[in-house]
Formats: C-alpha cells, structure tokens, sequence
C-alpha cells in the first residue's frame, strides 16, 4: 500500500509518469515509469529481478548507478503531496474574460447542451463551458434547431459560443448575432471533421487558409467580444497546418487559440499529439488551450507540462466523468483528488435526469439513456442499471428504475485515491 492511500497495483504508468512531471521532476519514459510500477508493486524485487521479469539483459535496467534515480522518483510517487502553491491552470484572462479555474469543458455536439452544461458548472471546478458548433447558415434562416442550441442560462457564465460555416459575410452576421445574445466570447469551428461539414467549414477551412483568413478578418471585424478559434492539427498528417493557422489567426486579433492536435483524417483514433501544442505555444503569444485524450486528472498535468499550454479543455472524459474538473482543482490544491463513490454516482444520474425532466428538455429519454451508458461506469453492477435504463419506456420510469437500483446496492464505500 501507499502511505494510507490506495493500493500500489491501482497506480498505472500514466500516473506515475504524470506525478513525475507534476512535481517538477523530469519527465520519465514508459519503460522507466514501467520499472517505478514494478518497484511500488513489488518493493522488496530488485532491479535486476525485474530485469529477469523482462527477460531482458538491458544494461539500462542492470546498471548499479541508476538504482538511487528509481528510488527518489519511487518515493516521489509515493508520499502523499502537500499543497502546492503553485497551482496549475488556475486562471486564464481572455482580455476582459477571466477563466477562473482555466478549465474548459469542450464543446460536443448533443451532449454540452444548456443542461448538461449548468449540470457541470454546479460540481464546479469549470472556468468556461462552450455551446456545441451552431451552423452560421442556420442562425441566418434562423433555423429553430440553431436558436435553441444558442439558449443559455445566466449562471453558465462566463459562456462562449461556438458557430461553423465557410461564407465570412455569413459568419460574420452569425457572430455579431452571438454578440447580441451576451455571449461572453464567440469561438469559431475548425476542427469538426465530419462530411458534411467540411465541404462548408469546420476541418475543411484548414485546407483553404486565404479563405480562413478572409472569414478570421471578418468575424474580427463584426464583433467587440473576444474571438477564439478551436482547430486540429490540419487535414492529414502531409498538411499540418497547425502552426501557421496559430500566427494568422494571432495576426487577424484572434484572442485564444484552443488546439484538438489530431488531423481530419484521424477522426477520434490514434493519440492527440501534444507536441503540436507545444509548437503552437511557442509560436504565438495569445493564450493556448491544449486539448484532447485528457482522461484523468494527472493528465492535465502532464499535458501542462509537455506543451506549457495556459488552460486545459477536456471532452469525452466530462461526458463520463463529469467531477473531473473539481478533481483537476483538488489535485492542483492538495496533491490529491476523491473518487466518487456509488452515492455519489446516484446523486448524479439523478441530479442529471432530474434537470431534464423539470425543463421539460426535447428528448429526454433518449439523453438519459445516451448518459446512462456513460454515468454508469464506476458503479458496482452498472451493466444491470444500464440495462435497466435501457428498457424504461418514459422519462418517469428511467428515473424510478435508477432509485430501485441504487436502493438494492450494498452500502456504498468511500475511496480516495492519490498520485
Ligand atoms: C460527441 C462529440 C461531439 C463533438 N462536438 C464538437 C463540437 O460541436 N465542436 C467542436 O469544436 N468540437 C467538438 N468535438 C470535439 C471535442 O470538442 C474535443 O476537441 C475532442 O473530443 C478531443 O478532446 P477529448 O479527448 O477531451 O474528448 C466533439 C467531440 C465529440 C466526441
């Protein structure tokens, strides 16, 4: 066991390696972080018994001199961390905009909507919450699907809202609209990389740049509020553009940059690659926010790290863990951050579904059952409530099903866990 924490095969390479970086060490490599996890798991193994684990004669792992290095990033990962400090992304300015903590919660078409978002900013932990993409076109026909995705609530501030389109005349009335609204900031789409978007906007614009920066000079020109932009790395992996569409957009007045760094073609697979962000960081001064593949809390302090991005946005993982922002909080404070636990999790399915059906949300239950399959994970037994979830004919029943079988589980157990 770790100092009265958590068990030590509960710590995985991602961890370490993150805990590394968190506390100002150098970054360890996977097989180094491989080894630490062996050692914590097994303390009284040798290295050279891991060596002989490995079946491998590396002298790497054999040499004597390195022995002390593993020992003091062992111990590191090891003692529960006082407060810091020094504690990462705790605010961001956006010129009159303060992000505070700079946490963003990504923007995700059918799932970051008004609810969902209000819902996120209550756990708290969130800085800025972003509409999902609103077509420019639709809000000039003012297409009634395009209205009610632009509807927000007060204490969702500060809010950014975020249109796509190719026409910079058209895109340049959307965001004048968004003003009107009181949205705090408007963010333009480069990044969406579905079909249909890209033949009018989204990833498509990172392979037309003179038209980009017609639609940047544009959008700038319309608005007062800040303007950011959110883009991946470029079309493929032969037209990275990431870097040049960063010192246009700084040129044009674009005010932050948020940075998803995978290409068109990669869609959702592979690893988003940081370093990219780390490239774009340096070659602007305007703020940068990283995004992609944070999935725990110890990987914004990674991602930090590598890249020296000024605030962290997070999608999926929100979808499924919805404390993550309050977890990063705790984590940046004292070292350390709770895992929910199974009351918790019904507090929260039922929290979520109760705010849906008070507001009377357009597809109720088919929200509550698109978030069962994510709220679910974690809960003892989560298949059976899935599938309970699943069944429900009417919005009621999800929650009655949910109540009976969180009233059938055992009495929930309490668990922290640390880096
Ligand atoms: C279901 C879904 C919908 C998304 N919708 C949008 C969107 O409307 N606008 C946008 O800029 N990005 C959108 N994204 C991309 C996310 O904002 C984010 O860049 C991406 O998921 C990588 O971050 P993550 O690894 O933290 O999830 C979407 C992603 C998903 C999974």
């Amino acid at each position: 066991m770790l100092p009265g924490r958590i068990s030590s095969d509960v710590v995985g390479i991602r961890q370490i390696r993150s805990a590394c970086i968190f506390h100002n060490q150098r970054a360890v490599n996977s097989f180094q972080a491989e080894r630490i996890q062996v050692a914590l798991r097994y303390p009284k193994l040798s290295l050279i018994d891991f060596a002989a684990r490995r079946n491998s004669s590396s002298p790497l792992l054999t040499s004597g001199p390195r022995q002390p290095k593993i020992e003091r990033i062992k111990g590191l990962v090891a003692t529960r961390q006082s407060p810091t400090n020094n504690m990462l992304f705790q605010s961001l300015r956006i010129r009159n905009v303060a992000i505070q903590p700079a946490h963003i919660l990504a923007p995700m078409a059918g799932i970051t909507d008004t609810v969902f978002r209000r819902f996120i900013k209550r756990l708290g932990g969130c800085g800025l919450i972003m509409t999902e993409f609103v077509s420019s076109e639709g809000m000039i026909r003012q297409n009634f699907r395009s209205q009610r995705y632009l509807y927000y609530m007060d204490e969702e501030r500060p809010i950014s809202a975020q249109i796509f389109g190719a026409d910079p005349a058209h895109l340049a009335e959307a965001a004048r609209q968004i003003e009107d609204l009181g949205f705090d900031l408007v963010d333009l789409n480069l990044g969406c990389p579905a079909k249909k978007v890209v033949k009018c906007g989204g990833s498509g614009l990172l392979r037309d740049l003179p038209l980009l920066e017609r639609i940047l000079r544009a959008i700038r020109a319309a608005v007062t509020i800040p303007f950011t932009i959110k883009f991946r790395s470029g079309w493929s992996d032969e037209e990275i553009v990431a870097v040049q569409v960063a010192r246009m957009a700084e040129d044009c007045g674009v005010e932050a940059l948020a940075v998803h760094p995978r290409t068109r073609l990669q869609g959702y697979s592979g690893r988003a690659n940081w370093e990219i962000i780390q490239q774009v960081k340096q070659a602007v001064r305007i703020p940068v926010i990283g995004n992609g593949d944070v999935q725990a809390p110890p990987d914004a302090a990674a991602l930090q790290a590598q890249t020296g991005c000024d605030a962290v946005m997070i999608g999926r993982a929100a979808a499924s863990n919805p404390w993550i922002f309050r977890q990063l909080a705790e984590l940046f404070q004292v070292g350390s951050y709770r895992e929910p636990a199974d009351a918790d999790r019904y507090d929260l399915i039922r929290t979520y579904y109760s705010m849906l059906l008070a507001e009377d949300t357009p597809g109720a239950i088919g929200k509550m059952k698109q978030f069962a399959s994510w709220f679910t994970h974690g809960v003892r037994n989560g298949t059976e409530l899935r599938r309970q979830v699943q069944g429900a004919r009417e919005a009621g029943e999800v929650l009655e099903r949910v109540d009976a079988f969180f009233a059938s589980l055992a009495p929930p157990q309490e668990a922290t866990i640390a880096i």
